[in-house]
C-alpha cells in the first residue's frame, strides 16, 4: 500500500494565513483577509481560465490598454474579477492595475491596503494554453485613514511592500507568495477548491544554470548583455523562455536561473512594468534568497515616478544577477 496516496493531508492557505496573524499579536487580520480575498478571485479566474477555449473567452477585445498593448478578452476578465474582489472585500482603498490607466479609488476610505496588479500575466500565451498568472503586490496607505487616496499611496518604493504574490495558472495552479518572513508556494486542489501549502519557505539556488530572455531582441540588447548571454551560452547553460514572466520566474525560483528583460534599442527602459511587474517579483526574490536589479541598482531601492513606468529587470540566482550587473559596470 502506498502510504503517498493518503488525501488530503496538509494545510490550507486558509488556515496558513490565520497561523501567521496569530504569531503577530497585534494583526488586525485586515491583511488576512485582503490574501483571502486574493485568492478567491483566483480561483475564479482559474476556473474562467480553464474554461477559456469552451467559453469563447479567448483572442483579443479590440481594445488598447495604457501600455499600448492590445487587450485581450482574459486580459479584461482577470482585471474585472480581481477589481470586484478588492472591492467587495473592503481592506483596499486604492488599486493601480496593468490595464486601467489612472488609480481606481474603492471608495472604502477607511481601509489602509493599496494594491497594484498585473491582472493578466503572459496575455500573448492564452491562446496557445501555455501558463499565464497573475501578479500583485501590497502596500499600506500613506494618507490618513479615512481620506480619499492619492497617487502618493499607489507610488511608493518596492522596499515598501507589506506582502507580494504571484498565481500562476499552469500544469496545475499555484500561489507564491511572501509578507516578509520567507516565500510559501500554495497548489490548488480543483476538485476541494482549496489551496494546500506545497512549498515551504522556498529559497533560490546561489548559482544557477538556466538563462531566460528574449533572444529574438539580442541584437537590440546593450553590449554588456549580449556578452553575458554570450558567456552563459559557452557555458553550455541551458536557454528556456515561456514569455510570461510568471512562469519562467518560477520555474527559475525552484531550479536556479536568471531572467533577463534588458533595454532595447526602441525601449531604453524595456518592457516590464516597474509596479506590476518589477516590485512585487523583487520582493519575493530576496525573500528566497537572490536578488533583482535594474543593471545598476536593487529594484527594491527606485523610486517610482509615474503609474506605468517600465525598468529594465534581471532577477534570480544571486550570483547570476551579480555577474550581470558587474558586465553593467565594465561597459559603463
Ligand atoms: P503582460 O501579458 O502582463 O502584458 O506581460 C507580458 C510580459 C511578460 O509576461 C513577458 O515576460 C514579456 O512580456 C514577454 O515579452 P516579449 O514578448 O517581448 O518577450
Ligand atoms: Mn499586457
Ligand atoms: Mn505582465
Ligand atoms: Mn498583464
Amino acid at each position: 500500500k502506498n502510504e503517498n496516496l493518503a488525501l488530503p493531508v496538509g494545510i490550507t492557505l486558509d488556515r496558513f494565513i490565520m497561523r501567521n496573524q496569530e504569531a503577530f499579536q497585534f494583526a488586525s487580520g485586515e491583511l488576512s483577509q485582503l490574501l483571502r480575498d486574493i485568492a478567491l478571485a483566483s480561483k475564479i479566474l482559474n476556473r474562467e481560465i480553464n474554461r477559456a477555449g469552451l467559453a469563447d473567452v479567448t483572442g483579443l477585445l479590440g481594445s488598447q490598454n495604457v501600455q499600448g498593448e492590445a487587450q485581450q478578452k482574459l486580459d479584461v476578465i482577470a482585471d474585472i474579477r480581481f477589481l470586484r474582489a478588492l472591492k467587495n472585500g473592503g481592506e483596499v482603498c486604492a488599486i493601480i492595475s496593468e490595464e486601467e490607466p489612472e488609480i481606481i479609488l474603492t471608495g472604502n476610505n477607511h481601509a489602509k491596503y493599496v494594491v497594484a496588479i498585473d491582472p493578466l500575466d503572459g496575455s500573448s500565451n492564452i491562446d496557445s494554453n501555455v501558463s499565464i498568472g497573475t501578479i500583485f503586490s501590497i502596500f499600506r496607505r500613506k494618507t490618513p485613514i479615512g481620506s480619499v487616496p492619492s497617487l502618493k499611496d499607489c507610488i511608493q518604493r518596492g522596499d515598501e511592500q507589506v506582502a507580494a504574490g504571484y498565481i500562476l495558472y499552469g500544469s496545475s495552479t499555484i500561489l507564491v507568495y511572501t509578507t516578509g518572513k520567507g516565500v510559501n508556494g500554495f497548489t490548488y486542489d480543483n476538485s476541494l477548491g482549496e489551496y494546500f501549502l506545497s512549498h515551504p519557505q522556498m529559497q533560490v539556488n546561489q548559482e544557477g544554470t538556466i538563462f531566460s530572455c528574449n533572444e529574438g531582441n539580442f541584437y537590440d540588447f546593450p553590449e554588456c548583455i549580449q556578452e553575458y548571454l554570450t558567456e552563459c551560452k559557452q557555458k553550455r547553460y541551458s536557454g528556456r523562455y515561456i514569455g510570461s514572466l510568471v512562469g519562467d520566474f518560477h520555474r527559475n525560483l525552484l531550479k536556479g536561473g536568471v531572467y533577463l528583460y534588458p533595454p532595447t534599442r526602441h525601449n531604453l527602459d524595456g518592457k516590464l512594468r516597474l509596479l506590476y511587474e518589477c516590485l512585487p517579483l523583487a520582493f519575493i526574490i530576496e525573500q528566497a534568497g537572490g536578488k533583482a536589479s535594474d543593471g545598476k541598482q536593487r529594484i527594491l531601492e527606485i523610486q517610482p515616478q509615474n503609474l506605468h513606468q517600465r525598468s529594465p529587470l534581471y532577477i534570480g540566482s544571486s550570483s547570476m544577477v551579480e555577474a550581470i550587473e558587474e558586465c553593467c559596470k565594465e561597459m559603463d
